[in-house]
């Protein structure tokens, strides 16, 4: 069985949405193998998005991730790395598709970061970095 790390961000746990994210993984048969609400820190966060730390945008990102609680844990299924990404749908919520999670709940922001409500990891290695990143084992 395949796993993925999944976040819940900041304004997915300020708009009272974790239930609904939580359903919809639930209602797709995933199961949801560890379960935690954090705040992030600065240091956390700049390993997660180690791709995206010397982008102009990054400080944006940052404010944004730190900006309240989230909520971050491991889902287990077949295909659920490229599962889950299709259910967030498209980064820029503008282009995500209805019937998505960011494509149901989110919009295009006017802000400097993109408010798109989760995470996922985007393939198997970085799926089995980020579980031992955040959870410290895989
Ligand atoms: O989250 P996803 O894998 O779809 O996108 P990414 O390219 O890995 O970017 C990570 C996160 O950084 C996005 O989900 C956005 O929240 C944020 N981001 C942003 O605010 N502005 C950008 N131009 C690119 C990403
Ligand atoms: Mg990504």
């Amino acid at each position: 069985m395949e796993k993925t790390f999944f976040i819940i961000k900041p304004d997915g746990v300020r708009r009272a949405l974790i239930g609904q994210v939580i359903d919809r993984m639930e209602h797709r048969g995933f199961v949801i193998e560890n379960l935690l609400m954090c705040q992030v820190t600065k240091d956390l966060l700049a390993q997660h998005y180690e791709a995206l730390v010397d982008r102009p945008f990054y400080p944006s990102i940052e404010a944004y991730m730190m900006s309240g609680p989230v909520v971050i844990g491991v889902l287990t299924g077949a295909d659920v790395i490229q599962s889950w990404r299709k259910m967030m749908g498209a980064t820029n919520p503008t282009d995500a598709l209805p019937g998505t999670i960011r494509g149901d709940f989110a919009h295009g922001a006017e802000g400097a970061s993109i408010e798109n409500i989760v995470h996922g990891s985007d393939s198997p290695e970085s799926a089995a970095r980020e579980i031992a990143l955040w959870f410290g084992h895989d």
